[in-house]
């Protein structure tokens, strides 16, 4: 028993810089006392004396601002600073030396039974008016930011924030999540307008080639006709089969009867 007031006095000492001395921290940290009063309703939760852990639960959450039903399962080590705020569900399991800050819900997501509140590895600090979804994991070692609302799992060594929660930083690496470049984003009337631009090239060409081939037709004039005189296609034929602006077959036009220069 005093091996466990050591550590979570231990726990308090390291990760609390305001913490004065160990005597301090026994007497003036609420979540030290929410965390050994946890131990005793749980006891009582796994004896079947449900009710009377519940009310004790209760009272503790009037003393300290910390609500913790019994029966969630919590490792050793476990830090709740400040306290005020904290909801620890029915069926979360919770590791070693996790810290938890004012504020944070480990919830369920609905009204669902079973297994329906977030697991919590490992040397875990979840920040403060988070808030952890669901029969979730958030992995070990694992930061989630001050106001996330995480409904995912969270792998490893991880750090996560934002509603909804999401990873920024893996392994100690940076996660670019959002692409800022927006100077290159695609300007889709552009592309339109490119692609019919190559459909009139393509047809232009097409029609002064078969215009030169028979005889009777006009002569073609302008820049197009320049471009194809020689009756190769250069310019349209860099479209791509296939693509979205592929046009074969181009229908062929082929008079029946002479035209006349005029028309
Ligand atoms: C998330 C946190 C753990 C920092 O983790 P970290 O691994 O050091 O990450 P960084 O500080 O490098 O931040 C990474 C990115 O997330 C952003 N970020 C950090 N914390 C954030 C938060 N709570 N909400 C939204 N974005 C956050 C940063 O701005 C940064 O983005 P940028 O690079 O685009 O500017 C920390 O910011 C945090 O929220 N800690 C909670 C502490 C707490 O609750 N204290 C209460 C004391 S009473």
């Amino acid at each position: 028993m005093f091996d466990r007031l050591k550590c979570d006095i231990a726990a308090v000492m390291e990760r609390d810089p305001a913490a004065t001395s160990p005597i301090a921290a026994y007497l003036m940290y609420p979540g030290l006392k929410a965390v050994r009063w946890h131990r005793r309703t749980h006891k009582l939760y796994l004896g079947g004396h449900l009710f009377l852990a519940r009310a004790i639960s209760q009272w503790v959450r009037h003393r300290t601002g910390i609500e913790i039903h019994p029966g969630a399962t919590i490792g050793e080590g476990l830090f709740i600073d400040h306290g005020m705020g904290v909801v620890i569900g029915e069926t979360t399991i919770i590791g070693k030396d996790v810290t938890i800050y004012q504020g944070v819900t480990l919830g369920g997501t609905g009204k669902e039974r079973g297994k329906r509140h977030p697991t919590i590895e490992d040397c875990v600090v979840i920040g403060v008016g988070s808030t952890v979804l669901g029969d979730i994991t958030i992995g070990r070692g694992s930061k989630v930011g001050g106001g996330a609302v995480v409904v995912n799992n969270v792998p490893p060594n991880c750090t996560v924030v934002g509603v909804p929660g999401r990873v920024v930083v893996r392994e100690g690496a940076r996660v670019d999540v959002v692409d800022l470049h927006h100077e290159d984003l695609p300007d889709p009337v552009v592309e339109m307008l490119r692609c019919i631009q190559h459909r009139i090239d393509r047809i232009d060409a097409r029609l002064t080639r078969d215009e030169s081939a028979t005889p009777g037709l006009a002569k073609p004039s302008g820049p197009a006709t320049a471009e194809a005189g020689s009756g190769t296609d250069a310019g349209p034929d860099r479209i791509e089969p296939g693509s979205a602006c592929d046009l074969s077959p181009v229908p062929v036009l082929v008079p029946t009867t002479p035209v006349k220069e005029d028309q």
